[in-house]
């Protein structure tokens, strides 16, 4: 089947589907620019329920480019906290701020500078000038890659450089250049809720009679994907440092080098290729020298914890130290004590915030 001679039919049925369907979320009252660009920031990290609540989140705090441009990391980080990639958060604030300084608050309107901006590439310049502008550029994520697989039978897997052209150019051709934005959102709003992954509803599918994969029998085939990578195990040792007073300051330190969570807080610690016990990690080459110094008390908590990302799985292992009073011991540069009443101005990483929630008493029940 030729999808591309009813290009006009299967165009007309996403759009009255669309219509029909359409969920009413905070973003799609607007053609605001900045907020367009927010919420499909955003969209690339979470599914929509939890999408509505950081949306209106962040620009309740910062409602335009101004005023996150004015805005300090931490706190960009701190509404960005528990989506995971934070390095989008940051790449936010960067271009918010040239906005501001090179193009004077102006939102860019063209291909060309949208895609100069750190963190925009070619989805989110498309859905920004589809649905604030309305150009005639086509989204491609995930749902859309989904519905064109389907629809035309493409066989190459949408990871490679070639897959993901044809389908770009096959929505392309799909597109209602009137309504480009409208389209786009018909599109992917289809794939999330009615041509899914698995189990899709093909019986009451108003494009059924020009769906290649639905004709052949392949609907639960398509798309073709490259085998998955295997994820990247890493084995993380905390240590939970108790420092001696009346104020119980617990050490966070900054994580600064290029890897996952750059910039957010979390606790010293010790990766490794395996679990240690604490004998081992006494040894262990990175121990901290000013645990050697003097005797510090180290125990175990209970249980490891695997914490899933993306690409990596995370095994930890965390370490109570109790540091002697009164403490002759010198504190790293990079730690920074922290009472637990201020623990709620330091970003941290999704598994430091549920550490400190199953073990509120450490946080003075201050979470
Ligand atoms: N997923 C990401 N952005 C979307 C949008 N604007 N409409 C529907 N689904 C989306």
């Amino acid at each position: 089947m030729r999808i591309m001679d009813h290009t006009d039919d299967i165009q007309a049925g996403l759009m009255a589907w669309y219509e029909t369907n359409r969920r009413d979320l905070p973003w799609r009252r607007t053609t605001d620019p900045y907020s367009i660009w927010i919420s499909e920031v955003i969209l690339q990290q979470t599914r929509i329920d939890q999408g509505r609540d950081y949306y209106l989140r962040f620009t309740g705090r910062f409602p335009d480019v101004g005023s996150l441009a004015r805005a300090g990391e931490e706190e960009v980080l701190r509404l960005w906290q528990g989506l995971g990639y934070y390095r989008r958060a940051s790449n936010l604030l960067k271009a918010a701020r040239i906005i501001h300084e090179t193009f004077n608050d102006r939102f860019p309107d063209t291909w060309e500078s949208l895609v100069t901006l750190p963190g925009i590439g070619d989805y989110t310049a498309a859905a920004i000038l589809s649905i604030a502008f309305g150009k005639p550029y086509p989204v491609v994520d995930g749902n859309v890659v989904r519905v064109v697989a389907r629809l035309t039978g493409l066989e190459i897997p949408a990871d490679t450089t070639d897959g993901r052209k044809q389908i770009r150019s096959a929505a392309h051709r799909l597109m209602d250049r009137q309504q480009p934005g409208t389209f786009n959102q018909a599109i992917m709003e289809f794939g999330a809720l009615h041509c899914k992954p698995i189990r899709p509803d093909c019986q009451h599918c108003i494009v059924q009679r020009h769906c290649s994969a639905f004709e052949s029998g392949k609907v639960t085939e398509l798309p073709v994907r490259n085998p998955k990578q295997e994820p990247r195990i890493r084995y993380f040792h905390y240590f939970v440092i108790l420092l001696p007073g009346t104020t119980g300051q617990i050490v966070l330190r900054k994580r600064l080098t290029r890897d996952i969570w750059e910039n957010l807080y979390d606790f010293p610690m010790i990766e490794s290729r395996s679990l240690l016990t604490e004998k081992q990690l006494r040894k262990h080459p990175e121990f901290p020298e000013s645990f050697r110094e003097t005797v510090v008390e180290l125990s175990e908590m209970k249980g490891i914890h695997c914490h899933m990302l993306s690409h990596q799985h995370l095994y930890v292992k965390y370490f109570l130290v109790r540091i002697p009073a009164p403490s002759k011991i010198k504190i790293p540069l990079n730690w920074i004590p922290v009472s637990p009443e201020r623990m709620r101005d330091y970003p941290m990483p999704r598994l430091i915030t549920r550490f400190f929630e199953k073990n509120r008493a450490m946080m003075g029940n201050k979470t």
